[in-house]
């Protein structure tokens, strides 16, 4: 029998007999801890289950379209909600890590998802969290966005016991497609925990234009996580023969089982020479490119 079977059938009758005859939302991020949870949650409740992709404008090149389209060829519809301006609002000179993580959280759950939620008068919530988000907020570390919230609805975590390795054997058992299983982890802060300084649509477009790069460029590695990290300080470059005062992007490439700890990915010099041809040729206003090489610990695989 598949080594997850008992633990599924646990889950989707503990969902079961928790939301009974109630409506359930599920916020998918199209990560594989969120994407698991969805259709666990989905095989549960079925029609009584809401999942919705919240817009932050924060994601990753047509990611919202993506996660919708890949949920629709399942079988489950997820409704985009919109809520770009509230996010860049809220995020306004605002600097600091934590404080970014703070209100992003806030927006979150204390605007975007609880109005949905009381529209619908869904009483119970779906949430992806999983041991390695519960221990890295509980030791200080970062506030990861969906550990210890305050609501006045139930939350449902059924993969708290889990790390991400094992959620991706049981999306896997659960049948979802390889791109989910297999996903790179993203953070649920989004492009916003990889811009070092303010968050604004600007700076989030060019992370995010540095992220697609990447990703295109590091998708043979192998690698457990690779990622850009826009800096706050610019440095000065050289175009044409005149000075070039402009922008600085981190690359961070690592090698994990589940994200506990890691090392930088040993890249070949080609692979890095490539990356930063591409991010300082198509990315207006880059002129730096600089390889993380330090492991977690003492780095973290993010920025923030
Ligand atoms: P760090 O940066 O703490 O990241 O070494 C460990 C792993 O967790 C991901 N990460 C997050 N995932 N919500 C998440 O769901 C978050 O707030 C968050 N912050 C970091 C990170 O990408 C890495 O895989």
């Amino acid at each position: 029998m598949a080594k997850y079977h008992q633990f599924i059938e646990e889950k989707i009758k503990k969902i079961q007999n928790t939301v009974k005859d109630g409506v359930a939302v599920s916020a998918l991020s199209g990560g594989v801890d969120s994407s698991t949870v969805t259709i666990l949650s989905h095989k549960a409740l079925e029609d009584r289950l809401k999942t919705i992709f919240v817009d932050n404008g924060l994601m990753r090149k047509n990611e919202p379209e993506h996660v919708v389209s890949t949920f629709k060829n399942i079988g489950i519809p997820v409704e985009i909600i919109d809520a770009k301006e509230k996010f860049f609002s809220a995020l306004k000179k605002i600097e600091d890590p934590e404080d970014k993580r703070r209100i992003i959280q806030d927006v979150f759950y204390q605007d975007v998802f609880e109005n949905y939620r009381k529209n619908i008068n869904a009483q119970f919530v779906l949430q992806g969290t999983i041991l390695t988000d519960i221990e890295e907020t509980r030791a200080g570390i970062k506030l990861q966005h969906n550990v210890d919230i305050q609501a006045p609805y139930k939350i449902i975590e059924p993969l708290r016991t889990l790390r991400k390795d094992e959620v991706r054997e049981v999306a896997y058992e659960l049948g979802l497609p390889k791109e989910i299983y297999n996903r790179m982890p993203f953070l649920g802060p989004a492009l916003a925990g990889r811009i070092i300084g303010e968050v604004t649509p600007k700076r989030v477009e060019i992370v995010r234009e540095a992220t697609a790069i990447l990703e295109n460029e590091l998708k043979n590695s192998r690698a457990f996580q690779y990622l850009a990290i826009l800096h706050k300080d610019k440095v000065t470059g050289i175009r044409e023969g005149k000075r070039d005062y402009g922008l600085q992007i981190e690359v961070r490439c690592w090698d994990s089982k589940d994200a506990r700890i890691a090392s930088p990915t040993k890249l070949p010099y080609d692979v890095l020479d490539g990356l930063a041809k591409r991010l300082t040729t198509e990315i207006p206003g880059v002129v730096s490119v600089v390889y993380n090489i330090t492991p977690k610990p003492p780095s973290t695989i993010e920025a923030i």
